[in-house]
């Protein structure tokens, strides 16, 4: 099993190009199902999501080559409608081919994502909007056999909560429909908005993404497409805390920053001297910061979930009392635990985590709860004094391309074990 070990208190500076987007690819790669012939998917990120994602397309019937950052999918002789138990279980976010599955084949037998690191993953939200849709949900020895015989049919849709991927698995399930859709209170990630792009770019007929009223008037038919994948945000608050944590100087291209509008704004509340021209952040930290901030997570445009393990490590360079309260996700803070390993002193109020002034860091021996929680052990990592040694960094590779060297060529002294 790999881990890596770091060394901190290097001071990190230098440019990077950021990787695209998880969030994104993730439902990009599950609509290329619909597509009778191929698409072309640029700036896809080498992850291991995105691996389970095309192991899942292969055993479909797609045929999918990579190469370097640019994947293509051929979907035209897919046949099979099983996702494995073990597939599903690869990558959380697997439910998303359910509308795809039903949409191309007209049936779909998957298992249930089951509970993740960050707490239950219900998809109650998913399953009720396509039943709507005309499709029959069957639940058998914890596999979910799903048909629609008389075809997918558009249907108003209202998500009690604006999950993103419910949004995403309606979206994908009435492109090819008879009749319209239209889904209030829709997630208005951005990442929805770049998987309507590809597949309006494909002759789909989708209106309103990015807002909470999402049109789709479903079309008989979608064609090859190429498409280049939106940068990963959550990635680019990763870098942008490493070098708000290490005193350092970062400039990150290829950012979309206009998607980061709350994470700019938390860098710039906190002290650290942040512009962007648009396309590029240029970041530069200080020493110490003074802010007493209180940040609740939410739904886009609020301050992201995923964003608050990678941000958190910058209250701990703080002399004020800095808070950030999780409201999507029940068990967002395991990785809490393992921060304070380094001497860091978070406590954990309910749903708040509860940073109380400066504290010097001590390099530890820790282990990687999740993805995001993972990512913040390198940043308490790289500011700590003397050796730390992260274990089950598996977690990071799902959403981070070759973070170590990422970090090395930054100036930091890590590497992979
Ligand atoms: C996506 C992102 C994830 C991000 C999250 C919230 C991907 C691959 N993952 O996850 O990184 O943290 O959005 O921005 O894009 N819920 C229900 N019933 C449902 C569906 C969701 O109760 O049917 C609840 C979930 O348990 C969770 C909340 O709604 O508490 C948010 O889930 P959702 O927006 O669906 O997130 P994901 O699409 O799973």
């Amino acid at each position: 099993m790999k881990t890596i070990k770091v060394r901190g208190k290097k001071r990190l500076g230098g440019c990077l190009q950021v990787q695209g987007a998880k969030n994104s690819v993730l439902p990009i790669l599950a609509a290329t199902l619909l597509i009778n012939g191929r698409s072309v998917i640029h700036n896809c990120p080498d992850l291991t999501d995105v691996d389970a994602a095309l192991k899942i397309l292969i055993m479909l019937g797609c045929v999918c080559v990579r190469d370097e950052t640019t994947v293509i999918v051929d979907a035209s002789d897919a046949a099979n409608y099983e996702i494995s138990k073990e597939l599903m279980s690869e990558m959380r976010s697997s439910v998303v081919f359910l509308g795809a599955v039903i949409s191309r084949m007209g049936k779909a037998v998957i298992s249930y994502p089951g509970g993740c690191e960050l707490g239950p993953r219900p998809i109650d939200l998913h399953l009720s909007a396509l039943k709507k849709m005309g499709v029959s949900v069957n639940d058998a020895d914890d596999r979910l056999i799903c048909s629609a015989s008389g075809g997918i049919r558009g249907a108003e849709i209202f998500l009690t909560f604006p999950s993103v991927g419910a949004t995403e698995n309606i979206i994908i399930a009435a492109c090819l429909s008879k009749g319209t859709t239209v889904i209030k209170n829709a997630a208005k990630e951005p990442e929805i908005s770049d998987l309507c792009d590809f597949l309006n770019k494909a002759g789909a007929k989708i209106k309103g993404a990015g807002s909470s009223t999402v049109i789709i008037e479903g079309v008989n038919k979608l064609h090859s497409v190429e498409h280049r994948v939106l940068p990963d945000r959550i990635v680019a608050a990763t870098y942008l805390s490493a070098a708000a944590v290490t005193n350092g100087e970062i400039c990150l291209k290829n950012t979309g920053a206009a998607n980061m509008l709350s994470i700019i704004r938390f860098f710039d509340d906190m002290g650290c001297n942040i512009k962007t021209n648009g396309k590029e952040i240029y970041l530069k930290g200080k020493e110490k910061y003074s802010a007493c901030l209180d940040i609740t997570t939410g739904v886009y445009p609020a301050f992201p979930t995923d964003a608050g393990p990678v941000t958190l490590p910058l209250f701990l360079k703080s002399d004020g009392s800095n808070s950030i309260t999780e409201t999507i996700f029940k068990n967002r803070f395991r990785y809490i635990d393992q921060l304070n390993k380094f001497n860091a002193d978070i406590t954990l109020d309910g749903n708040t985590a509860i940073s109380n002034g400066i504290k010097e860091l001590i390099g530890a021996n820790v282990e990687c709860t999740d993805l995001r929680g993972g990512a913040a052990l390198i940043l308490a990592a790289l500011m700590a004094e003397g050796e730390s040694v992260i274990y089950k960094t598996y977690h990071i590779e799902r959403g981070y391309c070759n973070i170590v060297n990422c970090f090395a060529e930054l100036g930091a002294d890590i590497k992979e074990l």
